[in-house]
C-alpha cells in the first residue's frame, strides 16, 4: 500500500502517519524529518536545506526528488510506505508519478488531512519533537508523560527552529501557493480521501483506518 499525506503544516500528517506506519507496518517517510537528521548531522545537504527551511520556504525540488527516489528504492519499501511531506509541488508529484508508472506502480491513497489555518498555529507553537525517534508531541494537547522527556525513547525534547509564528505564516502562504494544488491533482489521478484533522488525534486515525482496512 503506496499513500500520501496531504495538508497544511501542522495539520498532522507526521502524527498520523506514524500511526498509519505502526498498524500497517509499512516505513513512514518524511522528507521533513530526513532534511532535519542532516541538519542535526551537520552534512552538506542539511547546510543547504536549513537555509530554506528556516525561512519557511520549500527546499528545492532537484534536491528533494532525488532523496525521496532513493530512499522508496530501499528494500524495506517494497511492499509500501506513507509519504509525509513529500510531494509539495506539482512537479514533484509529476515525479513520483513517472517513477511509479515505470514500474507499473501507483500511489493507492493520498489521504487530506484538513485544517483550517486558525487552528494551525496554536498547533505549531505548543508542538515538541523527538530529536532521536520523530515522536511528535504537543504541550497540551499530547503532552509527554514525563515534561520534556520523549515517552518512546527518554531523548529530551525539542521544539522546532521553524515553528517561530513569523516562519509559520510564511509556511502556511507557501502551502496555499505551491501545495494545495496537489489535492486537485490527486483527485484527478482518483485516489485523494478527505479527513476532518480538527478532530482529536484518535478520531482521526479512525477516520483513516476507515478508509485504509
Ligand atoms: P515538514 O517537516 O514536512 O513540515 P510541515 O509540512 O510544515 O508539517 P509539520 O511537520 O509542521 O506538521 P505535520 O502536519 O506533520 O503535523 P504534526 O503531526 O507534527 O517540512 C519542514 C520543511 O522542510 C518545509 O517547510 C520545507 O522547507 C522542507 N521540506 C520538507 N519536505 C519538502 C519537500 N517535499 N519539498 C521541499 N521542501 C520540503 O502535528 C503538529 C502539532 O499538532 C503537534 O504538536 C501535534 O502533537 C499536534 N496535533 C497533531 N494532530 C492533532 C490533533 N488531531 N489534535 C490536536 N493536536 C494535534
Ligand atoms: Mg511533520
Amino acid at each position: 500500500m503506496k499513500i500520501v499525506m496531504l495538508g497544511a503544516p501542522g495539520a498532522g500528517k507526521g502524527t498520523q502517519a506514524k500511526m498509519i506506519a505502526d498498524r500497517y507496518h509499512i516505513p513512514h517517510i518524511s522528507t521533513g524529518d530526513i532534511f532535519r537528521m542532516n541538519i542535526k548531522n551537520g552534512t552538506p545537504l542539511g547546510q543547504e536545506a536549513k537555509t530554506y527551511m528556516d525561512a519557511g520556504k520549500l527546499v528545492p525540488d532537484e534536491l528533494t526528488v532525488k532523496i525521496l527516489l532513493d530512499r522508496v528504492a530501499a528494500d524495506d519499501c517494497s511492499e509500501g510506505y506513507v509519504l509525509d511531506g513529500f510531494p509539495r509541488t506539482i512537479p514533484q508529484a509529476e515525479v513520483l508519478t513517472e517513477a511509479l508508472t515505470k514500474l507499473a506502480d501507483k500511489i493507492d491513497y493520498a489521504i487530506n488531512v484538513d485544517v483550517p489555518d486558525e487552528n494551525i498555529v496554536k498547533r505549531m507553537s505548543g508542538r515538541r519533537s523527538c530529536p532521536s525517534c520523530g515522536q511528535v508531541y504537543h504541550i497540551t494537547h499530547m503532552p509527554p508523560k514525563a515534561e520534556g522527556i520523549c515517552d518512546k525513547c527518554g531523548a529530551e525534547l525539542v521544539q522546532r527552529d521553524d515553528d517561530k509564528p513569523e516562519t509559520v505564516e510564511n509556511r502556511l502562504k507557501v502551502y496555499h501557493d505551491q501545495t494545495q494544488p496537489l489535492i486537485e491533482y490527486y483527485e484527478k489521478a482518483g485516489v485523494l480521501k478527505n479527513v476532518d484533522g480538527t478532530k482529536d488525534k484518535d478520531e482521526v486515525f479512525a477516520a483513516i483506518a476507515a478508509i485504509l482496512d
